[in-house]
């Protein structure tokens, strides 16, 4: 009914579908979660959207090796992984290159605070879906297991599905992923010879006690 989806906000919907599966299981229902398990989630693979800068992680990251966490500060502090200001990119472009006109968006920026560059976001879950960066990277899962490999991209694409059963397939064996935390953002790492990713990462979640939520609604749709 189009009355009914002007007046409430999408949450709420969203809360009512929820509650109706949340329903559905307590009859006994466990289909339904069936079905999303094995639901094909591929929407957005390959998303790329033209940014406003022709900035490449291939060159800053990949070929000059510049860290993730110098420009996403926040990526193991917080939920969201903060994009950076042009005062980041001012600390080199202030002098490197520092008349192209590629670079003029963030001079401008730069000039003035009140008109950041309006970068377009690639990776996108709905508002019904807590995600949190800081969990993930500090537990030791790599940028490269959500992401791929941004540091050989010109243009940041979406690999990954990030639907419910990609999320969930990770959870059920996340020994397959996890890495000593200090490789998080080295994303070509692989585990020493005479080790395998199956002993590393088995060892690491028993240590650290990780067991992420897999048939826990709650965790996942607070
Ligand atoms: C010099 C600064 C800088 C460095 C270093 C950097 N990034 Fe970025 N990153 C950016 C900027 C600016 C954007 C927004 C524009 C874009 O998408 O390219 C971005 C966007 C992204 C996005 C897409 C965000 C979205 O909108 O969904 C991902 C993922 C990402 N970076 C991952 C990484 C990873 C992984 C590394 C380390 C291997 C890294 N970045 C290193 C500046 C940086
Ligand atoms: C640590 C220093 C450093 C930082 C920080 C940095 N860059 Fe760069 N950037 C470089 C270097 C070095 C080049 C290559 C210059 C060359 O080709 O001679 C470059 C090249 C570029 C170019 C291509 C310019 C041209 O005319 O070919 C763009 C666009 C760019 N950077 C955007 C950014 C953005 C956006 C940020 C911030 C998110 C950023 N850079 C942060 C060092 C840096
Ligand atoms: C377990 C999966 C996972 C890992 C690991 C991960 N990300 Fe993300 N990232 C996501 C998802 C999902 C989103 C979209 C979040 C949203 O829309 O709420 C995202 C979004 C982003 C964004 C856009 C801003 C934001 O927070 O929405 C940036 C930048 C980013 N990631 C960078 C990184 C970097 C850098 C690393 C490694 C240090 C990393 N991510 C590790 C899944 C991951
Ligand atoms: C490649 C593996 C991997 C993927 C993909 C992944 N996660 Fe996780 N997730 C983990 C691990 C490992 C933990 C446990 C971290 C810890 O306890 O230190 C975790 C923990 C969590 C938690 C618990 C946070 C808390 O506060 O305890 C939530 C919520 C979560 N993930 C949501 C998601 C969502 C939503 C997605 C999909 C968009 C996702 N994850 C994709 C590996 C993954
Ligand atoms: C590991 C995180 C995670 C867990 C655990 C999880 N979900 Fe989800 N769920 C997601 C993500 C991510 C999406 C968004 C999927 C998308 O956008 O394609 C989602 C979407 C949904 C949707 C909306 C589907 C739609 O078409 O809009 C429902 C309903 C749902 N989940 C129910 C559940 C139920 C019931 C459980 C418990 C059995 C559960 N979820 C457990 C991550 C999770």
């Amino acid at each position: 009914m189009k009355a009914t989806k002007l007046i409430f906000p999408k949450w709420i919907n969203t809360a009512v579908r929820l509650s109706l599966v949340g329903a559905a299981l307590t009859a006994g229902t466990i289909a339904v979660v069936g079905k999303f398990l094995t639901m094909p989630e591929t929407v957005d693979v390959g998303y790329q959207p033209t940014q406003p800068v022709p900035y490449s992680h291939k060159l800053h990251a990949g070929e000059m090796g510049m860290d993730c966490r110098f420009c996403h500060t926040t990526v193991d502090k917080a939920d969201f992984a903060a994009v950076p200001p042009a005062n980041t990119c001012m600390v080199c472009h202030t002098a490197i290159k520092k008349d192209s006109d590629k670079l003029a968006a963030i001079r401008q920026a730069f000039a003035d605070p009140n008109k950041p560059v309006q970068w377009t976001k690639v990776h996108k879950l709905p508002d019904f879906v807590y995600f949190s960066h800081k969990v993930h990277v500090n537990g030791g899962v790599s940028c490269v297991s959500c992401h791929g490999r941004v540091d050989q991209m010109e243009v940041v694409q979406q690999q990954k599905p990030l639907g419910m059963a990609w999320c969930i397939e990770c959870h059920k064996n996340p020994e397959n992923a996890l890495r000593p935390k200090e490789f998080v953002t080295k994303l070509d790492w692989t585990p020493p010879a005479g080790t395998t990713q199956q002993e590393i990462g088995l060892k690491i979640k028993n240590e650290n006690k990780i067991h992420p939520p897999v048939e826990n609604c709650a965790g996942c749709h607070r």
